[in-house]
């Protein structure tokens, strides 16, 4: 598609794809042609604003998220990696046993909500992220509906933990929203639930998948097994690779602004834009040997975490995660087979990649 139709129109999804690195690059650079804004006033967030309210709302999240605070959190990652590979028999689902529940347990620790609770927390972020089995009409009302309910039960949850918090505040990600200010300016209640539906929409199934698709290219190329085990030190630019070649998020969409022109096609004002990161990353203009997996490859500007003024907020979170999440499993486990005989289901999915199970 990136050669022979690098930027289409589809008439059955009604909206435009653009594959090539340089275009996708141009689009997400340039949120005042291609706007990020869509949905209900009252779902507002990040994601889906412009600026300048995206820089207001992003300039105090940052506070509260800073690269520091999350290599703080470092130690207590390695702990729940340790947990939940011995807890784990000779076979586990990676996905079930491990990938799943790690950044659970970290983003509920983060926004400081009761250990009892994260059950639901999986549950919920499975409904946000879960999309349509089929393009009709039906399907896609029926995934909003549950959506709405979801983020009814949320919005009513993190009420009640405000609530708590605006009493008794904690060494907590939900207080530190609280407490930020710019300018005298602060989070209304409704900025910081929305904030906190996000964080589990953007940053479960994301996280999940990098660890799952880590998984399957150890076995699916053992030798980097060993290779990573005799010198963890490459595991960070093996995760940067991993990213580029399975990337947990495919597809990255925005509307354009007026009309544009983008690899000679003209995209009219208000048309749907659907940038396939997938495919810019394995763009051979900008990657050499772009399909071969390369551990050490050097610079990789995958565009994975998007690119931008939206560039992912928890990115420096996913990378940590990341790379203790393999590093642990290395130090627990050797020679890491995948179950034979075992049907594996890829997530279905136009968004994220990634599969539903993964028996090793
Ligand atoms: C934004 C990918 C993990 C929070 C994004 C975007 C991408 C992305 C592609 C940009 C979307 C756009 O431009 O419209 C990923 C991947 C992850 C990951 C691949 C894991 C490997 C996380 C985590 C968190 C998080 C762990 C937080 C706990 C966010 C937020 C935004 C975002 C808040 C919105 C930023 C903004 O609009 O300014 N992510 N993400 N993400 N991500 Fe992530």
């Amino acid at each position: 598609l990136r050669r022979e139709s690098p930027v289409r129109f589809d008439e059955n999804r009604n909206c435009w794809d653009v594959f090539p690195y340089e275009d996708v690059h141009r689009i997400l650079k340039d949120p005042k042609m291609f706007s990020s804004a869509r949905g209900a006033a009252a779902n507002q967030n990040l994601l889906f604003m412009d600026p300048p309210k995206h820089h207001q709302l992003r300039d105090l999240v940052n506070k509260a998220f800073t690269p520091r605070a999350i290599q703080e959190l470092a130690p207590r990652i390695r702990d729940i990696a340790e947990d939940l590979l011995s807890q784990a028999g000779a076979e586990m689902d990676v996905v079930h046993d491990f990938a799943a529940p790690l950044p659970v347990i970290v983003i509920s620790e983060l926004l400081g909500v009761p250990s009892s609770d994260r059950h639901h927390f999986k549950q919920w972020s499975d409904v946000l992220v879960e999309s349509a089995e089929d393009l009709s009409d039906e399907a896609f009302e029926q995934i909003m509906q549950k959506r709405m309910k979801t983020v009814g039960e949320l919005t009513d949850y993190f009420q009640g933990i405000l609530k708590e918090r605006a009493s008794e505040p904690k060494d907590d990600l939900v207080s530190a929203l609280m407490q930020a200010e710019i300018e005298g300016e602060k989070l209304s209640e409704q900025e910081i639930v929305n904030f906190c539906i996000l964080l589990l929409a953007a940053g479960n199934e994301t996280t999940t998948n990098l660890i799952t698709n880590s998984f399957r290219i150890l076995t699916e190329q053992p030798q980097l097994q060993v290779e990573l085990a005799q010198d963890p030190g490459v595991i960070p630019t093996f995760i940067e690779e991993v990213l580029r070649y399975y990337p947990p998020i495919v597809s990255i969409g925005r509307v354009a602004s007026e009309d544009v022109q983008i690899g000679g096609s003209l995209i009219r004002k208000g048309d749907q834009v659907i940038t396939w990161v997938g495919a810019a990353n394995r763009d051979e203009s900008k990657f050499t040997d772009p399909d071969a997996f390369h551990k050490l490859r050097k610079p990789n500007p995958h565009m994975s975490f998007g690119f931008g003024i939206h560039f992912c907020l928890g990115a420096p979170l996913a990378r940590l995660e990341g790379h203790i999440a393999i590093e642990t499993l290395l130090q627990f486990c050797h020679d890491i087979k995948l179950v034979p005989g075992r049907e594996i289901v890829p997530i279905q999915s136009s968004f994220v990649f990634g599969l539903k199970n993964y028996p090793v």
